[in-house]
Formats: C-alpha cells, structure tokens, sequence
C-alpha cells in the first residue's frame, strides 16, 4: 500500500506551538531486541516504537519460532526459548540492514546462522566485511552461496577474539559485543563505536548476567560465558535522532516548542551548533524547548559549515535535516558527509524546492541561505531524508507531497499526528 504526505508549508512563519514526545529509538530497539536471542528466559521491552522496522523483526522471529508479543501499546513480551533454527527468512531480511545484527546473536546460540545480503536504505553501498570477517575470527566456517551466506561453529562455541575496527561501525560492533557474551574467553574490541545505542546494549546485556567493561569507550572488553542473569523488562531509550529532527524544525517553524521524553545530552553537538546559529533553546533533564523563536527571522540565524562523525560528533543521521536548516538560514554552510557514500543524492529535491545548493563531489555540498523553498512533489529516498523532506515541506511556499512514506516509518511512528499536534498541516492519504 502506497501512503504519501500532503503538507501545507508555513511560507517561513514560525508558528508551530506546543509540545512534541519522542519515542523509543529505532536504532536502539533493534539491538535490544537481537540481544533477547541470547537467553531462553523471557524478557519484557517496553517504549518500543511502533514502527515498520520493528514489525519486519517480529516476522524474522515468527519464522525462527520466537514467541513476540504486544502486551500493551509499547510493550512486548519475548520468549526465544523455542527457538530451532538459525535461518532468517530471506525475503524478510533482505528489506532492512538490521537484519543483520540477529545473525551474531544466532551463532553465539545455536552454533549456526544464514542470512541474505541486507538491504535498506539508499544511501551508498554498505558492505558487511566487517561482520564476516570478525565471525571467522570467533572461529566460524563461511560458506556463500546464491547471495546468502552460511555461517557455523564447530561444537556450537564461539571463541573470543581480540579485534580492532578498521572502519568504526555501530551495528558491527553491537553485533560481536552479542556474540561476545556466550562465547569461550575474553574478547576486547577496539576502535569500537560508542553510539548510546552500544550503552543501552551493554546495560541490557549486563542485567542477563554479561560481563562488560568499557562500553561508550573505544575499547570494549566482554568476558564470554552464560547468560543467566535474571531477566526483568527493559526501556528502549528515546531516539537520539527524532529529538535531532525535532529541535531542527522547532528552530525553523517554532514559536515556542518543548520536546519531551528525551536524552539532551545525547544531541548536545546539534545543541551547540543551533545555539551557536543563534537558536534558543533551554535545556532541562529530559525535555529541551524551544522559545521565543516566532519573533526572531531565521535570516537572523547563520549558517555554518557541518561535518559528520562517529559519536559524539555530529550525526550523519541528522545531516539531511541540517542541511534543510541551512537552506534556511544567513551565509554559506559546508556540508561534508564522511560517513557514506552517496548520502547526499536528496539535495537535488531541495533544489527543485528553491534551495541553492552546489554539489562539489558526492561527500561535500555547499549551502548558500536564506531561500525561499516552494511545495514540490517530493519521494522520500530514506528513512533520514525522508523526515528532512518533512521538515523542508513545512517550511515551504505551498503544498507538498511526499511519497514513498514507507521510509519514514521504518524509523518514525505516526510521525503526522504529533506533528499535527503543534500546528503542522499534514496528512497521510492512501
Ligand atoms: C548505524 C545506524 C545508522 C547510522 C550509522 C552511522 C543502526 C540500525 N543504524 O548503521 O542509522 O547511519 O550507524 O552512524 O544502528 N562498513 C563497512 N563494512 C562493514 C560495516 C560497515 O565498510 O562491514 C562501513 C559503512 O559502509 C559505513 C561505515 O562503515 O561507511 C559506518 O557504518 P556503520 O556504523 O556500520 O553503520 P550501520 O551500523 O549499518
């Protein structure tokens, strides 16, 4: 089914009011949820956002004979002890690049996984070396055939390894953290991401019975073992990423807007920057706002230049909505992307909406504000774009539509009806 947005821009007023909850993070579920593979005892995660990419998880789990179940509208029961086998369905695992972080927890369990290549978004290619390249260093035999690959243990244990990331990858190193926990020996990952996202693995991991030190460091130590830890439920924390998207609109089309039900030490380099761009913002434990902002023009705002970076730089996940942000404010911003390749193909739709934008190579723009952006009809190429276009139609001269609105909701849950809660006028139509 082929839901699109229909959003009537602002025209640059600063209008939206109110106050806007995050919800538990995508990026920070799908680990958790991988991590449940680990243990026969059943487990309770709760702020689980209802979002795409956790139903296409719950279908992995029904073929691999995982009990998943909805309790309450964020809260899911999950019981893995029937588990029999370590294929994940292709078809499933093919849509999303997450798929394959169960394929670590897999092996560490039952001593074998396969899986397809991922798929996801269209942001450049996006290898999976590292993955198995560090499985076989566990002591996994590869074998590929027709484009999946097959990978097993001999008597059903991993060893620990020692392993430095020649690339630092998030989901690589959430993958063998997992495995880590159940394997023989010690293992110590270095140059290891230290997204939050790793943290709220550990602390899980460490509520089982793991043994980890040094999770949000570069180094990560995991003494393997047994996960006999006495389960309880756990919260999801709040996406990192939608309280970015948020503060990044507020600034545009806020008067006074509060964000609610986040972590604002996880966004403070936006936090800096926006203040910086001469936003104005308070920030208290779990809520930032956003004030007075309908009196003041965002040509009075400056621009400036963005390079994305591992955490705690600045999110190459926010780095769409930033550039819409650009577009918007006084002088002229570099956007450098040194996370992916090809992850800046969307600024041609800013283009077409006004926005003067000159591509000097696939990883740097540069931004030239303030411009007038005018409603288009716009296709959301990923799941982070995809919200920037959001973002970029509500700021816009007249009507957009957006299509392709599947991508935003692999990431965002009823993102519209928050949003049209603070004043945005959007609707999704089939
Ligand atoms: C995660 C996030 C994603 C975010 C990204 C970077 C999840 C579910 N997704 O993705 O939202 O944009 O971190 O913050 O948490 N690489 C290789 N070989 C590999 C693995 C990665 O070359 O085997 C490269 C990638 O192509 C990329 C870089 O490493 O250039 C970093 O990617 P990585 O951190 O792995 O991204 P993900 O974990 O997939």
């Amino acid at each position: 089914m082929k839901e699109r947005f229909l959003v009537k821009g602002l025209a640059g007023k600063k209008t939206l009011k109110g106050v806007i909850p995050v919800f538990g993070g995508k990026n920070a579920v799908l680990p958790l949820l991988a991590a449940t593979l680990l243990t026969k005892a059943p487990i309770e995660l709760y702020n689980v956002p209802d979002i795409e990419d956790v139903k296409r998880v719950g279908e992995l789990f029904e073929h691999l004979g995982v009990s998943f179940g909805r309790v309450a509208k964020d809260r899911y029961s999950i019981n893995t002890s029937g588990i029999s086998n370590g294929e994940l369905n292709h078809e499933i695992a093919k849509r999303f690049r997450a798929s394959i972080v169960l394929a670590g927890p897999l092996l560490a369990r039952l001593g074998q996984a396969s899986f397809p290549h991922p798929g996801g978004d269209v942001i450049g290619e996006r290898p999976i070396d590292i993955f198995l390249e560090g499985f076989q260093r566990m002591g996994a035999t590869l074998t590929e055939r027709d484009g999946s690959y097959h990978l097993e243990v001999k008597k059903k244990k991993l060893q620990g390894m020692e392993y430095f990331f020649k690339l630092v990858s998030v989901t690589a190193t959430e993958t063998f953290m997992m495995a880590a926990t159940l394997a023989q020996g010690k293992t110590v990952l270095k140059n290891a991401a230290m997204e939050p996202e790793i943290t709220s693995l550990a602390e899980f991991l460490t509520s089982l019975g793991a043994k980890i030190v040094g999770a949000g460091t570069p180094v990560i130590t995991i003494e393997g073992g047994t996960l006999t830890g006495t389960p309880k439920s756990f919260m999801v924390p709040p996406d990192r990423l939608e309280t970015g998207s948020f503060l990044i609109l507020a600034a545009l089309a806020g008067d006074t807007i509060e964000i609610t039900n986040c972590n604002p030490g996880e966004v403070e380099v936006l936090i800096e920057m926006l203040r910086r761009s001469g936003v104005s913002l308070t920030v208290k434990k779990n809520s930032i706002i956003v004030k007075g902002n309908g009196k003041v023009k965002n040509s009075s705002l400056s621009g400036m230049n963005v390079r994305t970076h591992e955490y705690p730089g600045f999110p190459t996940d926010l780095q769409a909505p930033m550039t819409v942000y650009l577009t918007q404010v006084k002088g002229e911003s570099l956007v450098f992307e040194t996370v992916f390749e090809g992850r800046l193909n969307y600024v041609h739709d800013l283009v077409r909406m006004g926005a003067d934008i000159s591509m000097w190579n696939p990883h740097q723009v540069m931004v030239r504000g303030p411009k007038v952006l005018v409603g288009r009809e716009l296709e959301s190429p990923d799941i982070r774009a995809g919200l920037a276009f959001v973002i970029a139609a509500i700021v816009a001269k007249g009507d957009s539509v957006i299509n392709n609105v599947y991508h935003i909701d692999r990431g965002y849950e009823e993102v519209e009806k928050r949003l049209r809660a603070i004043g945005v006028d959007i609707e999704r139509v089939k």
